[in-house]
């Protein structure tokens, strides 16, 4: 069962919330992995799903609860990947479960770009009443992170009659032609599919393990951030002529990197200076991931625009595209989706947004700050451990062949992944070579000190 000195609130809802009659289990392996029917089933996948899919081990998930996944051979693994920092309440949370069948039960879809939807109106006012910066918002829904981009990239051309964008390198933003051209993050996502939207141009992000001027974050200028200014617009790029930067607060699939408050103080001296509206893609590190609903609340960051999903609706397919409500003006027909802020989604998110602000958010604060605690001993104890990072449950484990060289240990990193899928935990690799964890956020304690307890093991043996 749960350990309730995990607890930070003791309310008489908060063992509903982190939902306590849960087991709060530990892995158990019961078969050599993959077992024979996982076996079986992925031989079928070969011969009928997409080849495009990346599999980093051969996982075959039968049921979830909490932080627990059930493989179809009766293997219990404790999920530090939240299905890829998507299931922020746990897997199949009762409360979320309840809503989604209440609403199921009610009304599945009618569509809320020709008719309207009580509990869509809901959840726009909520989100508006949360995104940072007190002003009005409104809010366009998808179902995929991708689409809130899309539309993000429609509405800032749309609003200033502006066709040029500013992004960065190691981002990911999706990976349909406009998202793409703005992802930044690996060949292998664009080779063979161009050309994509034209007019993006990329720039370093605020990487301040391996900052491309040398400098510390304490003695540095931001310069990543000032070469938009110079040489990019001097040289190439009219200022007048860009319609957004668009920029991860924390960088997802980049390798989970926490760039320092200035980077932000000076996108938005930019963006101010030319009229540049500033998107924040809050896609992977938003919903309560960081310890915070935003991430961008960490920078004391305002955002024109932001893209959210993954953890919106623990699991269901929803994405919501927030503008200050004067930048939202584009006229009927301009955008739409048939299965945008699809009721049971709507309701999900509801549930979802209840109980992060109920508790959830407080227990990623505080279980990652325990994790990230006991993780930065990691560079003295492994010497391929180069930097640990992150914010809540955000949390980035960088692999070197050296810790002076900082060379990059790709393989290594692969390997540790595997190993830990072979004793019960499931990681994934962001970047090249950066362990990422993004469990969900109702983690208990033990479950926490298990995981960077495996962590180090498989890094020692993957070492060896
Ligand atoms: C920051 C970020 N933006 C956008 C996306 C795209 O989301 P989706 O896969 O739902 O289209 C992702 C997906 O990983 C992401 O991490």
């Amino acid at each position: 069962m749960y350990n309730c000195h995990v607890l930070i609130v003791q309310t008489t809802s908060f063992s509903d919330i982190i939902h306590l009659e849960m087991a709060s289990e530990l892995p158990n392996l019961v078969t050599s992995l993959p077992g024979p029917k996982a076996k079986a089933l992925i031989d079928r996948d070969a011969q009928f799903i997409s080849p495009s899919y990346t599999r980093s081990y051969p996982l075959v998930v039968s049921s979830g609860e909490g932080a627990i996944i059930k493989d179809v051979d009766g293997n219990r693994f404790l999920d530090c990947s939240a299905g890829i920092a998507v299931v922020a309440t746990g897997h199949c949370h009762p409360r979320v479960v309840e809503a989604i069948q209440r609403q199921a039960a009610r009304l599945i879809h009618m569509s809320g770009t020709d008719f309207y939807y009580e509990n869509m109106v809901e959840l726009a006012e909520k989100l508006s009443a949360l995104t940072p910066g007190g002003v009005p918002r409104k809010v366009y829904f998808g179902n995929s992170g991708t689409e809130a981009i899309e539309a993000a990239i429609k509405l800032a051309r749309y609003h200033t009659g502006r066709k040029q964008f500013v992004a960065f390198y190691g981002s990911f933003h999706g990976r349909t032609m406009g998202s793409l051209a703005l992802t930044g993050s690996r060949n292998t996502q664009r080779k063979n599919f161009f050309p994509l939207m034209p007019g993006v141009h990329h720039v370093p992000y605020a990487d301040c393990y391996r900052c491309p001027y040398g400098k510390t974050v304490d003695s540095c200028a931001v310069e990543c951030a000032q070469a938009i200014e110079d040489p990019l617009f001097r040289t190439v790029l009219p200022p007048e002529e860009v319609a957004a930067i668009v920029v991860e607060p924390v960088q997802g699939e980049g390798g989970y990197l926490v760039p320092p408050k200035k980077f932000f103080d000076e996108l938005r001296r930019i963006a101010d200076r030319y009229g540049i509206l500033l998107i924040f893609d809050e896609v992977q590190c938003g919903m309560g991931r960081t310890g915070k609903m935003f991430a961008s609340e960490h920078f004391a960051a305002v955002p024109d625009i932001v893209a959210l999903a993954k953890g919106i609706a623990s699991g269901m397919p929803l994405s919501a595209t927030v503008a200050r409500a004067e930048i939202m003006d584009w006229k009927p027909g301009a955008h739409a989706s048939t299965f945008g802020g699809n009721p049971v989604a709507v309701a999900a998110s509801l549930a979802t947004i209840e109980l992060l602000e109920q508790g959830l958010i407080d227990n990623a604060a505080m279980i990652g700050a325990h994790m990230k605690a006991r993780l930065s001993e990691f560079p003295q104890r492994f010497t391929n451990v180069g930097d640990v990072r992150g914010l809540g449950l955000m949390i980035g484990i960088e692999l070197v062949k050296d810790q002076s060289s900082k060379e990059r240990a790709p393989e290594l990193r692969d390997r540790v992944v595997e190993l830990c899928f072979e004793r019960g935990l499931l990681v994934l690799g962001a970047g090249v070579n950066t362990i990422r964890l993004s469990p969900p956020l109702v983690l208990t304690r033990e479950q926490a000190d298990w995981a960077v307890d495996t962590i180090g093991q498989c890094i020692a043996a993957a070492a060896a």
